[in-house]
């Protein structure tokens, strides 16, 4: 461990400046190093520091911008809302809450994994980065207290740790109702509770709860004529997908947190319509460097979507979920990045 040895080396000038030679004078040379070293170590090793939490949001903002289509909501409200969260020039009040409500595949995971990397330089690895995955870490309805039980110690040993974690929760829709009734006061207007500051936090939830009321009221508003996608408010949705997450099964329904408005923003992402899917197709392309596929290679992958609702066929039903793989396979099959 080379890092090990110039810790050693300096700790050893150090105690031989400051106490073997008992030159006490020098002793701010020798904290002066100690620092030096404190922060050598972090260079390796991950250190609740701006050199492991880098916030780049202005990566952020543009890898979002880039990647993700037809969700001009969405670019609207997440950077700001992190940017605003972790502003140096004062005290969030609480900890920041954000829930996206989606179909599959419109885009709720690759938004948060943007998120991950521009935050944290060792992104989903990073021990400041939590993710539960509804049906994967909550299986079992009859477990709920033992969930939460752990589920109250991680939070916060973690942010005793370290303040400026990030909690993700997908699939809250397919969580036992109450789990997350435990987080309500980690997520409320407090400074402390039982000795921990839980308000540099950021929690995301996921979940395809309210998506039905999404769709729904963009298609109303959709056969209206002159009302352009692009025109869509927040307000117009934040109303429907309250009401959704609420009355649907799963990890909010009937919840504490929903109740007492704990939820900073509702995220609603819009189903995708063809001219979204082919500029995510496009992008897998240009990912494996193909930049300018033939019109029958983007048709080969666009005919694995499956449309919907029934009557309209506006909307992929399954967004841009799996088009990478799509994708790949056709690269490889007409062997294109060659
Ligand atoms: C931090 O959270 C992880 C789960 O992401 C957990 O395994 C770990 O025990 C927690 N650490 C502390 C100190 O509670
Ligand atoms: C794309 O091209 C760049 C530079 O030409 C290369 O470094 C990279 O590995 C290529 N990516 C793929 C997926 O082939």
């Amino acid at each position: 461990m080379q890092f090990a040895r110039v810790v050693a080396q300096i700790l050893f000038i150090q105690c031989f400046i400051t106490t073997c030679l008992g030159f006490g004078f020098l002793a701010p040379v020798g904290v002066a190093l100690g620092g030096i070293a404190a922060s050598a170590i972090c260079r390796f090793k991950e250190c609740c520091s701006e050199h492991a939490i880098h916030a780049d949001f202005d990566g952020l903002e543009v890898a979002l911008k880039k990647h993700i289509y037809g969700q001009h909501l969405v670019l609207d409200i997440v950077t700001n809302a992190l940017r605003s969260h972790w502003d140096d020039t004062h005290e969030p009040q609480k900890a920041l809450t954000l829930s996206f409500h989606g179909w599959p595949g419109s885009g709720k995971n690759y938004v948060t994994k943007f998120i991950i990397e521009n935050m944290y330089k060792y992104g989903s690895k990073s021990k400041f980065v939590h993710h539960f995955i509804g049906r994967m870490h909550f299986p079992n309805s009859d477990k709920v207290s033992e969930y939460q039980e752990n589920l109250h110690q991680w939070i916060k040993g973690n942010t005793t740790n370290c303040g400026k974690q990030l909690f993700i929760f997908d699939e809250i829709d397919k969580m036992p109702p109450k789990i997350l009734n435990i987080i309500k006061p980690m997520i409320d207007y407090r400074d402390d509770v039982d000795g921990v500051d839980y308000r540099g936090c950021i929690f995301i939830f996921l979940s395809n709860t309210g998506a039905d009321l999404i769709n729904e009221h963009f298609l109303e508003i959709w056969k209206e004529d002159g009302v352009m996608r692009e025109d869509l408010k927040l307000e117009d949705f934040e109303p429907l997908i309250t009401k959704g997450a609420f009355n649907e099964e799963g990890g909010f329904h009937h919840s504490d947190t929903i109740k007492s408005n704990l939820i900073d923003h509702y995220v609603p992402f819009l189903p995708m319509e063809r001219r979204h899917v082919r500029l995510c197709i496009l992008d897998e392309f240009k990912q494996r460097n193909v930049t300018n596929p033939r019109e029958e290679y983007v048709n080969e992958a666009m005919a694995f979507i499956e449309w919907g609702p029934s009557r309209e066929k506006l909307f992929s039903t399954t967004g841009c979920k799996r088009i990478s793989q799509k994708v790949g396979t056709i690269v490889t099959k007409y062997k294109l990045n060659k």
